[in-house]
């Protein structure tokens, strides 16, 4: 049966997402950040097709660890993993760092995914499958910090949220790059202005504040859930990279081969991990 992994599963996008890839036959496994969050999405779907994982992605054990307990259950020669949704995503209002001392918005937005995407690679290389990004329009008007890529010195809460969603475009293309010859898909969706809860958690009063404001113009989450169901089912897969409501848009011009290749590298450094194991000749 064709799996789907899902991170940040447990609200929002992500459990948008989830209801609608189960309900088109997908078996889903879904990741939250805790066991309670896990529990109350699985009593709001009550759907015995999706399962939830709890694991802290800003931990890179938990990356690890969450990965190997995901392959035990693909280990049937039937499970195909079809596509993994690198989802979970937080905004923070002060600079905060997980255990190996990196920044929050950049180990939980791209790290994270970084690494669960190479555990998993194998699996998506059998499969022909796909990896999905959930990115934001914030990434346009981003750029890389690459002096300080943590922005420990000078801490913008913004800046650090926009250069992470950048990021996502940069890993999506640089996977392209050095995975499409073996069948393997990667994109990053712009879902809009969604009606989430992702601004008032773990915020300070002012960015919930504002974020409460914001959130009253944006969309329901089951719109952008179709982008996804599109992108991990359309045969043959769609060519392009920055995806939203239905077409492949214009990004930002940061987006190039140079910088893709460069934050590929620092983030194998950081993550002490190489996809070069997985390259063909
Ligand atoms: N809402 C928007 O307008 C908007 C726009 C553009 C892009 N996005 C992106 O969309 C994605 C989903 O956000 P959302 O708006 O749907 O917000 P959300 O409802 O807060 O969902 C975030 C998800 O990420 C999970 N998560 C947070 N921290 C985690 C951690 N440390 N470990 C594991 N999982 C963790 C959450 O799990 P728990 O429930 O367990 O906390 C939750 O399932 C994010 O990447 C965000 O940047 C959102």
């Amino acid at each position: 049966m064709d799996t789907v992994v899902v991170t940040g599963a447990t609200s929002g996008i992500g459990l948008a997402i989830t209801r609608l890839l189960s309900a088109s036959g997908y078996r889903i496994i879904g990741i939250g950040s805790n066991e309670t969050s896990c529990l109350k999405a699985h009593d709001l779907l009550h759907d015995e097709q999706v399962t939830f994982l709890a694991a802290d992605l800003l931990q890179k054990r938990e990356v690890m660890r969450i990965a190997d307990v995901i392959e035990t259950r693909l280990a049937h020669p039937d499970n195909r993993l079809r596509a993994l949704i690198n989802n979970a995503g937080a905004f923070r209002s002060w600079y905060s760092t997980t255990e190996e001392g990196y920044e929050h918005q950049f180990a939980l937005n791209h790290l994270a995914g970084f690494m669960l995407t190479w555990k998993l690679l194998p699996h998506l290389l059998r499969a022909r499958g796909r990896v999905i990004m959930t990115s934001s329009y914030a990434h346009l008007r981003a750029r890389m910090h690459w002096n300080d890529i943590m922005l420990k010195r000078l801490y913008n809460p913004l800046s650090a949220y926009r250069q992470s969603k950048l990021c996502n475009l940069l890993f999506a293309q640089a996977l392209n790059d050095r995975f499409h010859a073996q069948g393997l898909y990667a994109y990053a969706v712009d879902p809009g202005l969604v009606r989430t809860d992702i601004g008032s958690k773990k915020t300070g009063f002012l960015v919930t504040l504002i974020w409460l404001i914001h959130k009253r113009r944006g969309i329901d989450p089951s719109i952008p859930a179709h982008d996804y169901r599109y992108l991990c089912s359309t045969e043959p897969a769609p060519e392009g990279l920055y995806f939203h409501q239905g077409e492949f848009r214009q990004f930002n011009r940061l987006v190039t081969d140079s910088n893709a290749r460069r934050l590929f590298s620092l983030s194998e450094q950081l993550c002490d991990i190489s996809y070069d194991d997985y390259q063909k000749g």
